[in-house]
């Protein structure tokens, strides 16, 4: 970090007036993102509200978010020092961890690890396909029998269960069942958990809440209980990795990360055994509730916009028929199918804010002067959402990501922001669109989704660290006769 020199007079950013006590905490409404969007049109992208005591510098449009967290990358990377921080992966989470050589260590043994074994290259790919693919074959049968009659269900906790399932197959190398009702509830409880973290949250920006009885200590408190029994799941499993590890054999990220760790092997030497189970516990949860949240408006969306479905299907039958599913390598025969997923991402802007981040020192930005610890929001929801970038941004056009030939716009892709940018990037992107693409497609090739006529389609939401629709009604039909032997 550099010291902030040679601004004799230092300009704070402006923002609105702080009440006492409260700060502007009463202002930011259920959709703190869109309340932001307001005010940078009043004060401009780079703006301070009080929370409780603390000042919070909120950054808007993808020129000041790029210019604060790539160009002064280092100087943004912390996270806040927040007690619900510390409750995450037995208080030793990378996601939530303070910026330090040792939390450069973890981050880059659990992006390896993580990318050894999904994406990093043909044979792993495949592996993780297969594994997706045989998701999706059980989540389709769970569909097919949720629909028997024609009747409606809400998908959510079916893609909960199934995009859980693919995390813990890399974790642990062991899927449960759609009818195991504990480890539904396990998976299921993560609202909670976005609820308190989110940018906005008030537990941690006005720590007297938490001395009276009211609905916000209530949701601190099942966040510890959530963090505990979650934490406790994956310590199970690892201890039963470590009594059956053999050096010889690496069955799943577990294994990896007892070697790489437990066994001081590279970057792994600088952390205690501990983290084998915090880097377990930070992957399971980050990839799980952010991806079935995606695959939930994926379905939303399909069945709101049937015109949009049918495109989509046509475009997968023209290029694989039934003969064979869709693989990663078909991703570049399928642009149509890789827009609608890059505009359901930037339509929902499903994770509107980051991870709330910090300032590591003193730092300018945009000419405005930010002391060191200051809270940062980062708000993704603005870049997806502006006028100046986007035609019509309201409105759902995966087309707008075709280009004249109606390949993929490249260019376009890439200011889509909803895995963030920077030190703190998310190391689950690559993972998660793969995903994604494999889910959507096999899904559309098998089967036809439709939505409840009885009941309005709405893209209102639910916020936590996570935009998720409303409960809503679909029936799944199987666009051909299925075999025996796949049903
Ligand atoms: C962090 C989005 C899937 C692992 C983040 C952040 C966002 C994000 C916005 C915060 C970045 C910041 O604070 O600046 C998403 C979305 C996903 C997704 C939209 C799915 C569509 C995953 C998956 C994994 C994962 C599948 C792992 C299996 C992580 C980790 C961090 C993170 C470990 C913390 C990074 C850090 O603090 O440096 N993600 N994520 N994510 N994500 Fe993801």
């Amino acid at each position: 970090c550099l010291w902030v020199r040679g601004h004799g007079q230092k300009r704070s950013p402006p923002g609105p007036f702080p009440w006492p006590v409260v700060g502007n905490a009463m202002q930011l409404g259920q959709m703190p993102h869109l309340t932001f969007c307001r005010m940078a049109q009043i004060y401009g992208n780079v703006f301070k509200i009080k929370l409780g005591t603390r000042d919070v510098v909120v950054l808007n449009g993808e020129a000041t978010i790029r210019r604060a967290l790539v160009k002064h990358r280092e100087e943004f990377a912390g996270r806040p020092n927040f007690s619900s921080f510390k409750m995450v992966s037995g208080g030793r989470s990378m996601a939530f961890g303070a910026y330090s050589d040792l939390w450069k260590a973890h981050k880059k043994i659990a992006h390896s690890t993580l990318r050894a074994f999904s994406t990093v290259n043909t044979e792993t790919t495949r592996q993780f396909e297969q594994h997706v693919a045989a998701e999706v074959k059980d989540l389709i049968r769970v569909f097919l029998l949720r629909s028997t009659d024609g009747k409606y269900f809400d998908p959510y906790h079916e893609c909960t269960v199934a995009i859980a399932n693919v995390i813990c197959a890399l974790c642990f190398g062991k899927r449960y069942s759609h009818e195991d009702d504990e480890f539904k509830a396990l998976v299921g409880r993560n609202d909670k958990f976005g609820q308190t973290v989110g940018a906005g949250s008030l537990v941690d920006l006005l720590p007297w809440l938490q001395a009276f009885p009211n609905p916000v200590r209530r949701l601190y408190q099942s966040f510890k209980d959530l963090n505990l029994e979650f934490f406790d799941f994956v310590k199970d499993k690892v201890s039963q990795h470590r009594e059956t590890y053999n050096p010889e054999v690496t069955r799943d990220m577990s294994d990896a990360f007892i070697g790489l760790i437990d066994h001081g092997v590279g970057d792994g030497e600088l952390l205690s055994k501990e983290y084998v189970e915090s880097t377990v516990t930070d992957l399971l949860g980050a990839g799980q509730d952010t991806n079935s949240t995606a695959l939930t408006w994926i379905i939303l969306l399909l069945v709101k916009y049937p015109h949009i479905q049918k495109k989509l299907q046509e475009e997968i039958d023209r290029v694989m028929g039934q003969d064979r599913v869709p693989t990663a390598e078909d991703r570049a025969k399928l642009p149509y199918v890789q827009a609608f997923i890059y505009e359901s991402m930037r339509f929902s802007s499903f994770v509107p804010m980051t991870i709330p981040h910090s300032t590591t020192c003193d730092v300018l930005i945009d000419g405005f002067y930010i002391p060191r610890d200051t809270i940062i929001f980062v708000n993704q929801w603005s870049v997806n959402h502006d006028v100046d970038k986007w035609t019509n941004p309201d409105q759902f056009q995966p087309d707008r990501f075709l280009d004249e030939n109606n390949q993929l716009n490249k260019d376009l892709i890439h200011g889509v922001m909803i895995f963030s940018v920077g030190r703190r990037r998310c190391i689950g992107d690559q993972l998660s669109m793969l995903q994604l693409f494999l889910f959507t497609s096999i899904l559309l090739q098998q089967c036809s989704f439709r939505s409840d006529p009885k009941q309005e389609l709405t893209m209102d939401c639910i916020n936590s660290l996570a935009l998720k629709p409303l409960p809503f009604g679909v029936s799944v039909k199987a666009r051909r006769q299925l075999t025996n032997q796949e049903t």
